[in-house]
């Protein structure tokens, strides 16, 4: 299964997914990473791991539908199945969606529809939630919005500080990613569960 990853910032999901012996040994391939932030760390972790790279800035299109064309312009010859956001930080449009019907997945760190949008983590955080966890799911147009995959509870310890709270949501989301991954690959590979 040929995959492209998208991601804007630190890119821990990315190389989770990336370096996962059983995600390649199940037929997980990844052609390229999209990213949207020229400084961005995930772009260093691609590199280490000889993933092919393609930067692509909104502020060097006219709008928004032109800057997709252009993703959509790489990925075609590379007969990219799914699409795996991964920390991309931009809503997509229409014209991304349409070419990738229901192959556009999302990992987003709370229980959504709770805390959608920026600093999810934050905010469960400063609002003394007992409960955050991750969503993992289809997109739509919507921000974090689409049909759902898999969510797993995650709990706030007395203890923990944001910093605490924010490591272990990360170590489920990389759990989680692996294993959406590996269902999708077993479904297509027709391995019925
Ligand atoms: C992750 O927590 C992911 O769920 C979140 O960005 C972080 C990226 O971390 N995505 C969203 O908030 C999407 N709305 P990473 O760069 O270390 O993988």
């Amino acid at each position: 299964m040929r995959v492209a990853i998208f991601a804007s910032g630190s890119g821990s999901n990315f190389e989770a997914i990336a370096r996962s012996k059983e995600l390649s040994e199940a037929g997980l391939e990844i052609e390229l990473l999209v990213c949207d932030q020229k400084d961005a760390q995930v772009i260093k972790r691609a590199q280490k791991l000889k993933i092919p790279v393609f930067i692509n800035q909104l502020t060097d299109f006219p709008d928004r539908g032109t800057y997709e064309q252009a993703i959509i312009e790489k990925l075609k010859p590379l007969k990219i199945e799914y699409i795996l956001l991964a920390g991309y930080m931009r809503v997509v449009t229409e014209v991304l969606l349409s070419e990738y019907t229901n192959r556009i997945i999302n990992i987003h760190p709370s229980l959504l529809p709770k805390y959608s949008g920026l600093d999810a983590i934050k905010r469960a955080y400063e609002a003394n939630d007992e409960v955050t966890g991750v969503t993992i799911h289809y997109i739509d147009e919507g921000v974090d919005t689409g049909p759902i995959i898999k969510q797993s509870k995650v709990i706030r310890l007395k203890s923990d500080t944001e910093s605490n709270l924010e490591d272990r949501i990360h170590q489920t989301e990389h759990q989680m990613y692996r294993q959406v991954v590996l269902d999708l690959l077993n479904k297509n590979n027709g391995v019925v569960e």
